[in-house]
This record gives structure tokens, C-alpha cells and sequence, in this order.
């Protein structure tokens, strides 16, 4: 990685992206993003995002889809690249899964195809997700048990993550797929449960809870989740691995407990009926992680929560 001269990061004004961009750029990578600003949450939190990259010199900005770009003048330059452009977030998936298919499939089957033709030679780190598990019982998650998605956002994570096998497997292309586990911090996307439960006690607004608050979840720091990224060219070629924070918690204990302590408010809540695709458990084994990328998380939930709260008043003040 240190020998890296310039990275490709898709999907670069996201969550995730972004985060992982300003961390190389702060290690003084040249730092090249891609992204089409698809508009599943306000494009002025990704302009946000993308402002703080715009900051380095070593940042180059392309504001296309995946599904069309040149390929050549994408790829020219470039030796490691990380595939985090997708269409994320399981509910809306059931409805538009035309739009999942041509972010999260086919825009990775174009991607994967020219890197083959271009430069096979390069690492390639697509981000996976805890979703491709479905709703088993067998906890915690392995990466060699069975997979069976519970929702369309599963469904085509899992075929892009098979993808990318293929593409390792037929022809040698380096690749390691990162299954994430429930991603939180600053800049968190605000269809996720964390920003939308903060954001509604900022606005002193019941909290919304979907179902009975029993669904348990492995929630991770986005510092460990970039941590894991940046290691994860040194893991073997092929490899596929969870990247889980080891901050498993219920939704229930975390708005009778832990949201109180950390926004020193007092928690209203507004039960909503379950959704469609929601798995009831997840849990990372990481064990993989731990051989491959020496990796362990840091960051517990109090501690990563108190960010997302400080960056959520910063955010909407
Ligand atoms: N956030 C999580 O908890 C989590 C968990 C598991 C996996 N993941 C995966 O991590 C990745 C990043 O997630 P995130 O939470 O940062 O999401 P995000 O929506 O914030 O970022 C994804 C970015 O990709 C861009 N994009 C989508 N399709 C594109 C295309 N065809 N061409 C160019 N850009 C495109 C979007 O505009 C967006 O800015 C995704 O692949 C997601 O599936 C996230």
C-alpha cells in the first residue's frame, strides 16, 4: 500500500467513500473518486462529503456513473482500487430493484471487466456486506457458512460479491471483498438507524422504532471499517472478510440505555411496524480478520456514538 501511487475509490462522495478517501489523502495517497450522486439521500450531504476531499491537491474528482464512464481515462494511472459505489439500504430495495441491479450488479460487471482487460494486475477491494447472510440463526456469522439474502439489496450485494469471485477466480485478478457490518459514525446516511434516531432526538422527536427493539445488530466504527480497508490489499487474493465492530447491541437497549447517556436527553419512542427484509441478528466472527488484516476494533459503541451525535449537531446546525 505505502508503494500505492494513485487510488480509484467509487462511490467516493458516500458514507463509507469519503471517509476512506480523506484518510488516504491525509496519508499523502493520491486520491482519484468517482461517483454519480445517485439520489437515494440529500445530494447536499454528499456535496459536504466530497467538499472536504476537494481540500487536497491529490484529489481528483469524476462526476460519472459507473454504468457509462470512459473506463480508460478512469482506470489510466491508477493501482489499487476500492468498489464502494452501490445503492444501498435494504427497504427501498424491494421497489426499485431495477436501480439495484444497474448500481450494485451491472455497474460492477462493467467495472470488474475492463479492469481485466485494462489492468489485471491491480488489487481490488470490493465493499460487501453483512446482508449477503439473510436472516440464519447461526451466530455469529462466518464467511464459509451459507449464504441466503433476506432482502433485493442482499440479493444483488451477493451477486456483484460473486462477481468479483469470478473475476479472481478465471482471471487472477486480486481481489478481497469486505463484508461490512452495520456501518456508523459521522457522516452516517441518514436512511440508517442511528443518524435517523439522533436526528429525531436533536429535533426532540419520537424516536422511530421498527418492530419490538429486540433485533440485535454488530455495529462498526467507521474508523475500523476504513482501517480494515486500508489493510486489506495485504490479505490473500480471493479472500472474503467481515469487518464487524464487536459492539453487538438491541435497538431497545441502545434507546433505553445508551442513547440517554450519550445525548444527555431524555428518549421518546414510536414503534412502526417491521419491515420487509430487516434480519432479526447479526454478529461478525472475526477471525478471518483478525489472521488476514491483523485486525481488531477499536472503537465501542458509547464512544462512536458521542461522534455520530457531535458530527449530527455540527451537521444540522
Ligand atoms: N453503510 C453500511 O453500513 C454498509 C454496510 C454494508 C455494506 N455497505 C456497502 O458499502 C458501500 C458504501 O456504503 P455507504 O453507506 O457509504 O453508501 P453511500 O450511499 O453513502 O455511498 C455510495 C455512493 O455510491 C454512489 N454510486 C451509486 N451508484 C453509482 C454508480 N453507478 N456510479 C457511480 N457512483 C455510484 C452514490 O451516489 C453514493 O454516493 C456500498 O457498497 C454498500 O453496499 C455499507
Amino acid at each position: 500500500m505505502s508503494l500505492t501511487e494513485r487510488v480509484l475509490i467509487t462511490g467516493s462522495a458516500g458514507f463509507i467513500g469519503s471517509s476512506l478517501g480523506e484518510r488516504l489523502l491525509r496519508e499523502g495517497k493520491r486520491v482519484r473518486g468517482i461517483d454519480c450522486l445517485t439520489d437515494y439521500y440529500s445530494i447536499d450531504q454528499k456535496k459536504a462529503n466530497l467538499a472536504i476531499l476537494k481540500h487536497y491537491p491529490s484529489f481528483e474528482f469524476v462526476e460519472k456513473d459507473l454504468n457509462d464512464v470512459e473506463m480508460g481515462d478512469l482506470l489510466k494511472g491508477v493501482d489499487l482500487v476500492y468498489h464502494l459505489a452501490a445503492q444501498p439500504g435494504v427497504r427501498a430495495s424491494w421497489d426499485q430493484f431495477d436501480t439495484y441491479v444497474r448500481h450494485n450488479i451491472m455497474a460492477t460487471s462493467r467495472l470488474l471487466a475492463a479492469l481485466e482487460v485494462m489492468c489485471p494486475h491491480i488489487p481490488v477491494v470490493y465493499a460487501s456486506s453483512s446482508s449477503v447472510y439473510g436472516n440464519t440463526k447461526e451466530i455469529p456469522f462466518r464467511e464459509s457458512q451459507r449464504c441466503s439474502p433476506f432482502s433485493p439489496y442482499g440479493v444483488t450485494k451477493l451477486a456483484a460479491e460473486n462477481l468479483v469471485s469470478l473475476y479472481s477466480t478465471n482471471y487472477g485478478l486480486k481481489t478481497v471483498s469486505l463484508r461490512y457490518f452495520t456501518v456508523f459514525g459521522p457522516r452516517q446516511r441518514p436512511d440508517m438507524a442511528f443518524h435517523k434516531f439522533l436526528l429525531s432526538v436533536l429535533k426532540d422527536k419520537p424516536v422511530p422504532l421498527y418492530g419490538d427493539g429486540r433485533q440485535t445488530r454488530d455495529f462498526t466504527f467507521i474508523s475500523d471499517v476504513v482501517e480494515a480497508c486500508v489493510r486489506s490489499p495485504q490479505a490473500p487474493s480471493g479472500s472474503v472478510i467481515n469487518v464487524g465492530g464487536g459492539s453487538r447491541c438491541s435497538l431497545k437497549d441502545l434507546l433505553e440505555h445508551i442513547l440517554p447517556r450519550v445525548t444527555e436527553r431524555k428518549i421518546r419512542i414510536e414503534v412502526i411496524s417491521p419491515q420487509a427484509g430487516d434480519v432479526s441478528d447479526t454478529l461478525a466472527d472475526l477471525e478471518q480478520a483478525s489472521k488476514y488484516l491483523d485486525y481488531q476494533p477499536k472503537v465501542g459503541l458509547c464512544e462512536g456514538l458521542k461522534e455520530e451525535w457531535d458530527w449530527i449537531c455540527r451537521f444540522y446546525h
